[in-house]
């Protein structure tokens, strides 16, 4: 599976191991950066490159990481067919894939460890979207414009 992965200086330690951690597995991965720690990066510009990627159909999942895990989710979610999260437990890492087709995980690197990380990773990349019926209809509500709920 061709993954992508993005950190600020928040995420970059995290990045790092599970990059390496992934890339040891069966897994072709493309790092959208940064490649080299600098405290003054902003995560938009690796984030936004990578969901870009993942919306044309580049990579099929990513992994982002910046120090909390909501700038990056914020961020991701701006580009069309993205869906993003902040992720901190195993429930949410498989279930958000199972049920809401979930495409991009968010983590904080400066909340979790490198275990917890990979554990996380390899939920979100072993599971997969149910495409049960109830759950396509509540991503199809996802994509109406905010007036249809209006009336
Ligand atoms: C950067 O210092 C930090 O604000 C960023 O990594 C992230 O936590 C934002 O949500």
């Amino acid at each position: 599976m061709k993954i992508g992965i993005a950190s600020d200086h928040g995420g970059f330690e995290i990045k790092k191991l599970l990059k390496e951690r992934l890339g040891n597995m069966n897994y072709e991965i493309i790092d959208f950066g940064n490649d080299h720690l600098d405290p003054n990066d902003d995560y938009p510009d690796f984030v936004i490159p990578m969901a870009n990627a993942l919306s044309k159909g580049k990579i099929k999942r990513g992994i982002a990481v910046c120090g909390s895990g909501v700038g990056a989710s914020i961020a991701a979610n701006k580009v069309p067919g993205v869906r993003a999260a902040l992720i901190e437990n195993y429930f949410a890492a498989h279930q958000g894939v199972e049920d809401d087709d979930m495409n991009i995980m968010c983590l904080g690197g400066r909340v979790i460890g490198i275990e917890l990380a990979t554990e996380l990773a390899l939920a979100f990349l072993r599971a997969t979207f149910s495409g049960a019926e109830r759950h396509r209809r509540r991503l199809q509500k996802i994509q109406q414009p905010v007036t249809h709920f209006f009336g």
